[in-house]
């Protein structure tokens, strides 16, 4: 236990605004200091941190406390945790009674996962510097490739035997627990090591605790996966962590400019070289999560793609999701052949960081001269072309900056700069209208579904007359209303991969996943096709009837049968009424992204229809005189929103931008 004196000490020597200033961007304001809320996402600060009260407050979304209260909230450690951190934050030195016995809190599986991670990070970095076989291969592969010692350790490399269960025996003599070495997929459900014979990375949360490991083989076969990673668990979401992030935020900061690479070994060679403000978001594709997150830090984007970037189409289009943010995006483009590790080795630092300086284009600028380079001189494809181009600058907010675009592109593209404004306004305001408009929708459907959820546990009865219940259901085309696009993703997924195996172990089928998830939902769908399909599914699989995908296809009903062929033919349809924010994910690895789409709408539909029963009960309550209906309702009213945010926490958005 930590002594009462030591916790004293601890909150009056840590400063809110020192502590908070670390995580978030804070600029000053009056006498206070405001920034984005790192806890909940919003566009215009309304975090605020008072340096005299010694306190913070968000305005968006009410969360407040002092800096102890942030470190729990934002590491998501408990409070002697917190404590901790502070304490070697300010070097203060804790006075610790019974120090022998743990605290219970630190029990916590989060904490004990943290432990487990950074016994094996300490274990794999001394496989790779005192075994023989970790020098000969893993030592030797990071020197040839250039690593120095510092560079190694900075990063916490390490590497994995090739013995089958090394590490799982060694861990569980060390007395951890080896269920969550099964949880962190350290170990293998059958006990072998899951990481053997690889060069290992360990993942850092922004506080600098190893939340997951990526292991990169050494094998040349093409069927190895080059990277394996540990699977998300409590303490790893891989959409919300950026790879060096925990090394790269101060340089961020300082250097006022954040660089984006694509692999790991990218961003440690330029680490190395001493350009430290630089990120990877390992893998394919950058979230909004991640995206948001570099902007606590900085509002400028360096991304450096690959002289070989066939994708860079793709990545134009995800590249306007960030220039939403409000943020700076400048490309770079390395020669042919070569990425960010190997340019850098090849012509080293100082040329590095000159190419980068006058190579480095603004995004819209960028795009601009790509196009006219691929358009040439067709006037149709010309048009199309001012389009995209506007489109992406109508993207950016700031008035001064777009109105900068559009005098320079109309004169790249030798426009009319008053038809580029023209375009650029009506596009402008076709976005603010959809905008509108959809909320609209969402106000109307809210009003609906209220008067329908008023059947809730049978607290409401329901109101009758409602005239949108009468509506056309067969149509699944018609101006859409309701929950439709949800609903119908759920059908698509069933429809295409209902018959894929999704646990191999339980042999279990994606169909019968999405039974699970949506069985209890089956009365609120709309739309009766959909509903229909959904019905039968759920029948086939209480039968034990084997799925087919097939059998919609096939279906007596030729609705069904057209609902079902159109989805087969056209998984990747858009959504008729918001074909910009609600598009498809997926994109790279169709049949997986598939399946978190599905289980995704399930979530959202669930959302929803939590969402508003919640309105309601609330709304009964203030109207309600009685005090036991009142504690009754205020129950049911828990219950509720457990449900709703058990529902959130599920909930995830993923934005494509893709490499
Ligand atoms: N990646 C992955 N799984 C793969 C391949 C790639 O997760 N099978 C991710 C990794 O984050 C990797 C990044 O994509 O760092 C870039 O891939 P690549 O350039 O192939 O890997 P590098 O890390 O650059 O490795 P190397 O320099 O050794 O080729
Ligand atoms: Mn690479």
């Amino acid at each position: 236990m930590i002594s009462q004196n030591s916790i004293e000490e601890v909150l009056g020597t840590a400063k809110v605004d020192e502590v908070i200033d670390e995580f978030v961007s804070l600029k000053q304001r009056g006498v206070n200091k405001i920034g984005l809320c790192p806890f909940h996402n919003e566009k215009t600060p309304s975090f605020t941190v008072s340096p005299a009260k010694n306190i913070y407050k968000c305005f968006g979304c009410g969360k407040g406390g002092n800096s102890v209260q942030f470190i729990m909230e934002h590491e998501s450690i408990s409070f002697p945790e917190a404590i901790r951190f502070l304490a070697k934050r300010y070097q203060i030195e804790l006075e610790e009674t019974n120090v022998e016995e743990i605290d219970p809190e630190e029990k916590l599986k989060k904490d004990s996962f943290y432990i487990i991670n950074d016994f094996a990070k300490a274990y794999f970095q001394k496989n790779m510097m005192e075994s023989q076989e970790g020098k000969s291969v893993g030592l030797s592969y990071f020197k040839e490739r250039g690593y120095r010692e510092a560079t190694m350790k900075k990063f916490g490399l390490g590497y994995s035997l090739k013995k089958g269960d090394h590490f799982t025996q060694t861990a569980v003599e060390a007395k951890y627990n080896i269920e969550s070495l099964r949880t962190l997929g350290l170990t293998s459900k059958s006990d072998f090591d899951f990481f053997r014979s690889r060069a290992m990375f360990p993942i850092h949360n922004l506080s600098g605790k190893v939340i997951a490991f990526a292991g990169r083989t050494f094998s040349t076969d093409k069927k190895t996966p080059k990277y394996i990673n540990s699977p998300e668990s409590e303490i790893y979401n891989k959409r919300k962590i950026l790879y060096a992030m925990y090394h790269a935020k101060g340089p961020i900061r300082k250097a006022q400019e954040c660089i984006l690479v694509e692999g790991y070994t990218d961003v440690i060679t330029l680490h190395q070289g001493g350009i430290e403000n630089v990120i990877a978001a390992s893998g394919t594709s950058l979230t909004i999560d991640q995206i948001r997150l570099i902007k606590r830090y900085t509002e400028n984007v360096k991304i450096l793609f690959d002289g070989d970037a066939a994708g860079i189409k793709a990545a134009m289009r995800g590249i306007d999701l960030i220039l939403e943010q409000d943020m700076n995006v400048q490309l770079v483009l390395l020669p042919d052949g070569e990425d960010p590790d190997s340019y850098l080795k090849k012509v080293g630092v100082d040329a590095f960081s000159t190419f980068l300086k006058d190579q480095a284009e603004d995004f819209i600028f960028f795009k601009t001269n790509r196009l006219i380079d691929e358009v040439g001189n067709d006037p149709i494809k010309k048009t199309r072309m001012i389009k995209d181009i506007v489109d992406s600058i109508s993207k950016v907010r700031d008035t001064l900056k777009r109105s900068l675009y559009i005098k320079e592109c109309a004169k790249l593209l030798d426009v009319d700069e008053q038809i580029l404004l023209g375009e650029s306004n009506k596009s402008i305001r076709a976005d603010i209208k959809q905008k509108r408009l959809k909320e609209e929708y969402a106000t109307r459907q809210q009003q609906r579904q209220q008067q329908r959820d008023s059947g809730f546990e049978g607290l409401v009865e329901p109101i009758p007359g409602d005239q949108e219940e009468q509506r056309d259901h067969s149509q699944p085309n018609k101006l859409v209303i309701n929950d439709d696009y949800q609903e119908r993703d759920i059908v698509r997924v069933l429809v295409n991969l209902g018959d894929k195996i999704y646990d191999e172990e339980q042999k279990t089928t994606v169909a019968e996943y999405m039974v699970i998830n949506y069985r209890e939902l089956i009365e609120m769908i709309d739309n009766q096709l959909y509903k229909s399909i959904l019905k039968e599914t759920i029948e086939q699989v209480d039968a034990g009837t084997e799925f087919k995908t097939s059998y919609f296809t096939n279906h007596s009903k030729e609705e069904v049968r057209m609902l079902a062929t159109d989805l087969q033919m056209d998984p990747y349809h858009y959504s008729d009424w918001d074909g910009k924010s609600l598009y498809l994910q997926t994109q790279k690895m169709p049949d997986e992204n598939f399946i978190k789409d599905g289980l995704n709408s399930i979530l959202r539909l669930k959302e929803r229809k939590f969402q508003r029963t919640l309105k309601k009960v609330d709304d009964m309550i203030l109207g309600e005189k009685d005090d036991t209906q009142i504690i009754n309702l205020l129950k049911t009213r828990e219950v509720i929103r457990k449900q709703l945010s058990e529902v959130r926490l599920q909930l995830g958005t993923v934005v494509p931008v893709s490499f």
